[in-house]
């Protein structure tokens, strides 16, 4: 039996100092490394990604870009923690996808976009101060991630009422928010090992 913990990338698409995703990611990070995983923890903000542009692109891709297709590419299982705006995922979100999806012209190594993506276990979360924690934001991240070559979880989380769900030290306030994010954890954590055989 491989008893290797597991690779496990967490992160939040949203850079906002207290944002209520960016907590919820540090919660599921938690509960991950509790679970055994070797969990990164990624903050987006970490990353100098500018607007993609092809014209840009052409000039090379940015280095944090490939560094983040790394990472990606190095993690079988991923927790996606997404804010909801206008029903959907965040611009910046979709701007690191899109240049993590890009493949680079000339280098062998990355010339395939879905490389980062492709056999990933995705689960995924969101967070809302609305009543339906952002679970719109999920339902057109969802065929995002399947289209790269992802395998998203059939679990799901959305937070409602995000503003009253962490404590000062960003745990959560109730019990069965926590089991719902240990859920969608542990079912990618289950399936992330299988995947890797
Ligand atoms: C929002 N917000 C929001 N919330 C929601 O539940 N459904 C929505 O459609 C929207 N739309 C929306 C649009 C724009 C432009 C903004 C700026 C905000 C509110 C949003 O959920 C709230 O600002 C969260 O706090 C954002 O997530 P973070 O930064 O706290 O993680």
């Amino acid at each position: 039996m491989n008893t290797t913990p597991t690779p496990l990338l967490v992160f939040a698409g949203s850079t906002r100092a207290r944002s209520f995703n960016r907590q919820l990611a540090a919660v599921a990070a938690d509960l991950g490394r509790e679970a055994g995983a070797a969990v990164t923890h990624l903050e987006l903000a970490d990353f100098d990604i500018p607007l993609y542009n092809a014209d840009l692109e052409a000039q090379g891709t940015p280095r944090d870009v490939v560094r983040l297709k790394e990472i990606c590419f190095a993690h079988p299982g991923w927790i996606v923690v997404s804010p909801e705006y206008n029903g959907s995922y965040t611009a910046l979100l979709k701007n690191t996808i899109d240049w993590v999806s890009s493949p680079i012209k000339g280098d062998p190594n990355w010339s395939s976009g879905t490389k980062p993506f492709a056999g990933k276990v995705v689960g995924l979360l969101s967070a809302s101060p609305g009543a339906l924690g952002g679970l719109r934001s999920l339902s057109h991240l969802a065929p995002l991630l399947m289209n790269l070559q992802c395998w998203v979880s059939p679990k799901q989380f959305a937070l409602s009422k995000a503003g009253e769900a962490f404590t000062p030290e960003g745990q959560l306030v109730n019990e069965p928010a926590k089991e719902n994010v240990c859920g969608v954890v542990a079912q990618v954590l289950w399936a992330a090992r299988r995947f890797q055989g």
